[in-house]
């Protein structure tokens, strides 16, 4: 009996102590593609309330739980509830880890080694996103989860056979998404290895809402971008080649402004608003600042950083009021992504950071999206 208690008393101190080994996340079904294949859910969660779901499906960020400055939580990413709702016409990309090559690439064409490759055009007159049918967001990933001194987080592995979706190369690829114990930030790190030389730009496309994902408008929210210079685009935004100073634009975050200031200004560009790639501050390769998002509201505050020359600051020009989580429905400009990468069409722009991978080099991508208050 003495025993018993004792060991009774020590399984309690033993879970209540601060040095409780934290669980290591198992994915659990979350239904299945259309045609067939399961996919698998991870729910993270650190002692400081934020709680972060992923699924299998397009290594995707499903939601982003974080609590404002009364400590009142809720879910700051647009998404939806099962995998027919990422299946279906309402998904933009919500969440989902995007390639192989992010962003545009000019008519879809580039030439590589002597050879042209041409890919599928699904944004006339240009391909977007990594493609159609196979591209990362679309294809499922294997998944384990893992718990290490840094937090609990799960490691997202894919292969993408040479050709698929006209790329060359086989592209094997780790995306590993981590929650940190000791702050509420989530640290994605891409990896990728190839075969033969093949243009590689990795990415997450969440949907950013600090008030919430079903809130009505993300033009309250104030926005700093770390970034002297972008890239103009033409009318199909694709860059022109030039770096230009976003002095005097309203392009110019340096200091924060509303999203919503000065947007009606690009309302008749060919961006429909903010769509436009800016170049951050500071060395790449390194980790650094990106931007700093805040909604004076809730009093949420995300914080980017990352090592790529270069973030797409959208502002959800094209959200349509489709039906996401619970029902909640997302307007246009409702919610904004800050996607950490290499400039768009950069497999045409040899003055830019190349985005060509060989074989023997490794692709090293790291983004931190990191929650606090104020
Ligand atoms: C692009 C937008 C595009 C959106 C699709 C963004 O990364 O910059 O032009 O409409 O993705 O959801």
């Amino acid at each position: 009996m003495r025993l018993l208690t004792a060991l009774l008393l020590s399984t309690c101190l033993l879970t209540a102590s601060p040095w409780a080994q934290a669980e290591v996340p198992e994915g659990r079904p979350f239904g299945e593609t259309k045609d067939g294949v399961p996919v698998e859910l991870y729910t993270l969660k650190n002692d400081h309330g934020m709680t972060v779901r992923l699924m299998t499906r397009g290594a995707t960020i499903v939601s982003i739980e974080v609590p404002d400055k009364d400590g009142q939580s809720a879910d700051v990413t647009l998404g939806f509830d099962d995998v027919a709702g990422y299946e279906g016409d309402g998904n933009q990309y919500f969440g989902t880890t995007t390639g192989r090559v992010a962003n545009r690439i000019a008519r879809g064409k580039f030439k590589l080694d002597g050879r042209t490759y041409a890919l599928a055009i699904n944004n006339e007159p240009n391909h977007l996103h990594g493609g159609v049918d196979r591209s990362l967001d679309k294809v499922v990933w294997s998944a384990e989860g893992f718990e290490s001194d840094e937090g609990t987080g799960v490691k997202f592995h894919y292969v993408s056979p040479h050709g698929e979706e006209g790329y060359p190369g086989t592209l094997d690829m780790t995306v590993t998404m981590l929650l940190k114990a000791d702050e509420n930030a989530i640290v994605i790190d891409y990896v990728a290895t190839t075969d033969q030389a093949t243009p590689v730009n990795l990415t997450n496309h969440s949907y950013f809402n600090l008030a919430g994902e079903g809130a009505e408008t993300v033009l309250n929210h104030e926005l700093q971008l770390f970034a002297d210079n972008y890239t103009p685009t033409d009318d199909t935004l694709i860059p022109t080649g030039q770096i230009a100073s976003v002095e005097g634009t309203e392009l110019d975050f340096r200091k924060p402004h509303q999203i919503g200031e000065r947007i009606k200004s690009l309302d008749d560009t060919a961006a429909i608003g903010y769509d436009h790639n800016f170049v951050v501050n500071g060395d790449w390769g390194q980790l650094r600042p990106v931007a700093r998002l805040k909604d004076p509201q809730s009093g949420r505050v995300l914080e980017t950083e990352s090592t790529e020359p270069g973030v797409q600051f959208y502002s959800g020009n094209f959200l349509k009021g489709q039906a996401g989580k619970g029902g909640k429905v997302y307007p246009h400009r409702s919610a904004i992504c800050l996607e950490t990468q290499h400039y768009p069409d950069s497999v045409n722009h040899p003055e830019f950071p190349t985005t060509i991978l060989k074989p023997g080099e490794t692709y090293r991508h790291t983004c931190v999206y990191r929650f606090t208050v104020e």
